[in-house]
């Protein structure tokens, strides 16, 4: 048995579409998802989904109590979805190469810290950019630095506007990051 946990900050999608993915694989359990905003629909996402969910603040999130937690619930791999704090050293410590992120953006253009969300895509259609797409990338101490173990393009147009480049991005965030997943858990590196 695989067992994963999600960290989401916001709409959810990403988790809602790994949640499905995986329902009908008896090997892969979705053990908790793991929210640091009190308010996001994700929380309500985890709940329908019946995964438990853990509200997180700043001191829990970034104390051994909070490593210890995920150490109990033997995790085989984090991912992050949406997930907007930086990873402490211990948590990244006690789960090496096991802590992935996905990025709404090519790597290592559009990344770091306030690159996230819609803020990406209006900073790449006010560049003009020709392409978008999205990496996925281990999770190191920095934001968006980790190497990267995934990326797709998109085309973008001169007409297309951030909502646009963001509903681009979306599709090919549900087609790739469970199937991504999938591999890092079953096939041995
Ligand atoms: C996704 O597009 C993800 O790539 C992005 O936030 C969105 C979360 O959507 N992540 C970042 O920008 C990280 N820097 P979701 O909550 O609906 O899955």
């Amino acid at each position: 048995m695989k067992r994963l946990a999600i960290f989401v900050s916001g709409g959810g999608t990403n988790l809602q579409r790994i949640a499905e993915y995986f329902t009908p694989n008896p090997e892969v359990d979705l053990a908790c998802v793991v929210s640091n905003n009190k308010d996001a629909y994700a929380n309500q996402r985890a709940k329908n989904l019946g995964i438990p969910l853990l509200l997180v603040d700043k001191e829990y999130f970034n104390g051994d109590q909070f490593i210890a937690r995920m150490k109990s619930l033997d995790i085989d791999l984090i991912v992050l979805a949406g997930f907007l704090w930086l990873i402490p050293q211990g948590l990244i410590d006690a789960f090496p190469n096991k802590i992935i992120n996905i990025h709404p953006a090519l790597l290592p253009k559009y990344g770091g810290k306030g690159f996230y969300g819609h803020h990406v895509h209006e900073a790449v259609v006010a560049a003009h950019e020709k392409e978008s797409g999205i990496t996925i990338h281990y999770v190191n101490e920095h934001y968006d630095s980790g190497n990267i173990i995934f990326q797709k393009k998109v085309a973008l147009t001169d007409t297309d506007t951030p909502d646009d480049v963001a509903a681009k991005i979306h599709v090919l965030e549900q087609e790739n990051f469970p199937v991504v997943i999938e591999k890092l858990l079953f096939d041995k590196k």
